[in-house]
């Protein structure tokens, strides 16, 4: 049943801030993948949502004057409001203040403690607030969090602990028998790496008496849960944990897509709670590097976030998505510039696929009263057939691996390919000697059938302008999984478009 499913899900954003293009990126990249998927024939499912317990926004709600569920309702509102103007179709948002999500934890909590993995104990920790964790001496840097750089809070308290170390080894096996759970590479060995220290146990309660605003423990009353142990929860509360068809169907090809700021709590903390639980693992784990601004992390705490909303609403959101998929070495950092955006912009969009479009729409406008020229190109010789293999090969590896740069790669090589050919047969010369237009014709209609399957391809990162080119085309862009596969697929004398989409160049002070 699994085999033919794809479940994805971003985190589940913090609250306490406004979304900006970090949080935009992985829920694009997740929207992204989802339609690839799609487009194979499988059945996706897509969750996002948003992280709404804990410290910060206690203390966030109360400098502003609201109690925290007010507070958590109007924050949540931005990053569902995000969803539109990025173009991500998502199946489900999760709030974790959703009264389905608490049971779920409660059932968890409780089951996890009848089991005898989670004890009362004293502890005294180097708290981070922004991280809303304790932090281990090994992990700071000049004695602070290296994320938000503060001195964490020393703090000594009464708590609960899950027995994480007693799923430490067996988690270790894990990672280290199944090359593809951790992607990508380096990440992975950063896993193993934190795997190869001091089995640890984690603290999972917070006294009433310091916060009161998050689920509070099925078997002490006086307790909520840590966040994050809330929080995790999510991925399978959403589908219905233990009996929802969602998660029988689902959560066998789960995909998490986080970046590394939360590499600990998702390849540590959650295989280890499934563990317990007896639930088995997600089947991948995907990590991202950092979206810089001038070599720092963007974030709101430092004041150097870039606003998608305004690059959407100003070049549309295929475009924007287009950048972020193709300008990320997936797994490494990429410092976002205004200059690079409008360069890669011009140099794909513009130059390759836009240009290519509309330069053989012109020849056919004046030369075949703005048709699909009538003839049968199986029998023309071209390079592009199999060219065309090799962009099914090369982007279906870079899928399969999660590297989305090399899918885009492929695509603008495939392009780069059509319009190779097109510069050495020189359609508009052959167009002027009556007895050369069929063969020009030949040419221009396989070039043609290229730009559909460069549409195609595509398709997953920018639904809009496929559409309607697709439409121009005389496609049912419903049949793109289809078309997806096939070289030939245009229909003789179909009209062409008056002025075909394209992407005209930029310069950069736009
Ligand atoms: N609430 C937790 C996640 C709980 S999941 C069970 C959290 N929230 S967060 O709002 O801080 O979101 C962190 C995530 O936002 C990152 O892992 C990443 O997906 C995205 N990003 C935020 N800033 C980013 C960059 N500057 N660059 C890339 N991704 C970024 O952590």
């Amino acid at each position: 049943m699994s085999q033919n499913s794809f479940y994805i899900t971003t985190p589940i954003y913090y609250v306490n801030s406004i979304p900006h293009l970090g949080h935009a990126y992985t829920t694009i990249m997740c929207d992204i993948f989802k339609n690839y998927h799609q487009h194979l024939g499988e059945e996706t499912h897509f969750l996002t949502g948003t992280d709404e317990h804990g410290d910060k926004i206690d203390k966030s709600a109360k400098e502003q004057g609201m109690t925290p569920q007010q507070l958590v309702d109007k924050n949540s509102q931005a990053f569902r409001d995000l969803l539109g103007p990025i173009d991500c179709k998502s199946d489900d948002f999760i709030r974790t203040t959703d009264e389905r999500h608490k049971k779920v934890v409660q059932t968890i909590l409780q089951k996890v403690y009848d089991k005898g993995d989670i004890y009362f104990d004293e502890y005294e920790g180097l708290y981070c607030l922004g991280c809303e964790r304790y932090l281990g001496q090994d992990e700071l840097v000049e004695g602070k969090c290296p994320d938000h750089q503060k001195v964490p809070e020393k703090i000594s308290e009464k708590n609960y602990f899950f027995k994480m170390s007693k799923y430490w080894d067996q988690l270790k096996q894990h990672v280290e028998a199944n090359p593809e759970f951790i992607k990508t590479e380096n990440y992975r060995n950063e896993v193993l790496g934190l795997l190869k220290m001091e089995p640890q146990d984690l603290c999972i309660s917070r006294p009433k008496e310091r916060l009161t605003w998050g689920i509070e423990l099925p078997f002490d009353k006086n307790f909520v849960t840590y966040v994050w142990f809330d929080a995790l929860i999510n991925y399978i509360s959403a589908l219905g944990y233990p009996e929802g068809d969602s998660f029988k169907k689902y959560w066998p090809s789960s995909h998490h897509m986080i970046a590394k700021d939360i590499l600990k709590p998702h390849c540590v903390y959650w295989p280890t709670m499934l563990m317990s639980m007896e639930c088995p693992l997600p089947k991948q784990i995907i990590i991202h590097g950092y979206w810089l601004v001038d070599e720092s992390k963007m974030s709101k705490s430092i004041g150097n976030v870039v606003d998608p909303f305004k690059y959407c609403e100003k070049f549309g959101s295929d475009v924007f998505r287009y950048y972020l998929f193709r300008a990320m070495s997936f797994g490494k950092d990429a410092s976002f510039s205004h200059e690079d955006f409008i360069a890669q912009y011009n140099a794909d969009l513009a130059n390759k696929v836009g240009n290519l479009y509309s330069r053989i729409c012109g020849l056919l406008r004046k030369n075949n009263e703005n048709k699909i020229p009538d003839l049968d190109i199986k029998q023309v010789t071209s390079p592009l057939p199999a060219a065309f293999e090799v962009l099914q090969r090369e982007s279906a590896a870079a899928m399969k691996a999660w590297k989305p740069h090399e899918y885009a790669n492929s695509i603008i090589s495939f392009a780069e390919s059509i319009n190779k050919y097109l510069d050495e047969t020189k359609p508009w010369s052959m167009l002027k000697k009556e007895e050369e237009k069929q063969q020009a014709f030949g040419v221009l209609k396989t070039a043609l059938e290229g730009v559909r399957i460069i549409y195609c391809f595509l398709a997953p990162i920018m639904p809009k302008t496929t559409k309607t080119v697709l439409l121009e085309l005389g496609i049912d862009p419903e049949d793109i999984p289809n078309q997806r596969k096939i070289f030939f697929a245009l229909s003789n004398n179909a009209p062409l478009p008056e002025a075909p989409t394209g992407f005209p160049r930029l310069t950069s002070e736009e």
